[in-house]
């Protein structure tokens, strides 16, 4: 579906018009009787995958749980800042003028980086729903992440790869930060384990083309690939590596969670069945909040539910439950510190946020892409349970 931002962000709310209640000069007080959540995301462009599944998550929190909390209303606006760094900033700063927004959420990497200085001059609570990159959440005392970093998986797909046999990679990253420390933390882990880095191919952000090289990477003869590619990409990836032939070379395709995305995991066939990968959240995930969450997710908006939306849906429960510990306060320093420590069952498993650092700390889960009734979804088969953003540790 092409959408247009009026179709992604005026329409669901005219339509769900009983549950989000229109701002009221209210808002204006400390403790507003209408709290709005202001929410920064790539709604068009080539990213707008992941705008699309935390504007459906969030909307779907808000619709399972009421948009009434700690006696307050909660209106969610929705802004499309084209993963435009620049955009993304004066957007956030029309939402804290204009719109008095108690909270934020930030999206992409870049544009949470250009939004953290407003965060924090204005002493907003911000939620980082997407970013994946563990320096976003030192940009402010504001920000608190629901989403992962790439370092949290890449670190024990490394581990897992050494202690499976690999011993020579090729790794194939995206050109940007949540890639380069991909890279950093997988190669770190893999040359500690014994084994080699041949190469690092860079490739665009945009509209990639992965093929040459892919043909690159095959030609240094590794035994394994680590492909770090994000959500809205995996598709492609995963059809340009079978017409490559690599799902039939031998060489062994390893990665964050991000390359098999559930999103676009249901139209790859059998390309990328066997591939092993360390995610934070797959639709298989067996608890049952999962199963009901991936029904309700599939229902309400026609797709898989995937390891964006948690981000999205974890981001709005952080919030709810952040406003009921403070009675209503959205006071900024009263917000952040009842969100330090809190922990809960998310449809990912556990997950809390870590007091010192203002990061998650969740469970991650080694993977391998199989079919079950025809269809392939990774299947969880260890668990690394509470682990921390690895970069932040080490730099403790
Ligand atoms: C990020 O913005 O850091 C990001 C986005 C999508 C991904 C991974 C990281 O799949």
């Amino acid at each position: 579906m092409r959408v247009t931002r009026r179709v992604a962000v005026g329409l669901p709310f005219a339509i769900a018009g009983s549950y989000f209640a229109v701002g009221t000069a209210a808002a204006q007080t400390a403790t507003p009787e209408t709290i709005k959540i202001g929410i920064v995301i790539p709604m068009t462009g080539v990213q707008a995958a992941v705008g699309r599944e935390i504007s459906d998550a969030t909307k779907l929190y808000v619709t399972q749980h009421g948009d009434t909390v700690a006696g307050k209303k909660i209106e969610l606006i929705v802004k499309d800042d084209q993963s435009v760094p620049d955009t993304a900033k004066r957007l956030a700063q029309e939402l804290i003028v204009n719109d008095k927004v108690s909270f934020l959420g930030a999206g992409l990497t870049p544009s949470a980086m250009s939004m953290a200085p407003l965060a924090t001059e204005a002493k907003v609570p911000t939620v980082v729903m997407v970013s994946g990159t563990s320096i976003v959440t030192e940009r402010s005392p504001y920000y608190v992440r629901t989403s992962f970093t790439l370092g949290q998986q890449s670190g024990i797909i490394a581990d897992w790869a050494t202690k499976n046999g690999s011993k020579k990679a090729v790794m194939v990253l995206s050109d940007w930060a949540p890639g380069a420390e991909a890279g950093k933390v997988f190669a770190q882990n893999f040359t500690k384990g014994g084994g080699q880095i041949l190469d690092t191919l860079k490739v665009p952000l945009a509209n990639p083309d992965f093929s040459p090289f892919l043909q690159r990477a095959r030609d240094l003869q590794p035994d394994t690939l680590f492909v770090f590619v994000p959500a809205g990409q995996a598709g492609t990836f995963a059809r340009q590596f079978a017409e490559r032939g690599l799902d039939k070379s031998g060489i062994k395709l390893v990665g964050p969670g991000d390359i098999v995305d559930d999103d676009d995991l249901p139209s790859t066939g059998d390309a990328l069945i066997g591939v092993v990968t360390a995610g934070i959240y797959s639709a298989a995930h067996p608890s049952q909040l999962n199963k009901d969450y991936v029904a309700a997710y599939q229902k309400a908006t026609g797709h898989r539910a995937n390891f964006i939306s948690v981000g999205g849906y974890d981001g709005m429960n952080l919030i709810y439950e952040a406003l009921k510990k403070t009675g209503g306060n959205t006071d900024a320093d009263t917000v952040v510190g009842a969100m330090k420590g809190m922990k809960w069952e998310s449809p990912r498993g556990t997950i809390s946020i870590d007091p010192r650092t203002r990061d998650i700390v969740q469970n991650v889960y080694i993977r391998r892409v199989q079919k079950v009734d025809g269809a392939p979804w990774a299947i969880e088969f260890e668990t690394f349970p509470a682990v921390k953003d690895p970069l932040k540790e080490a730099a403790n």
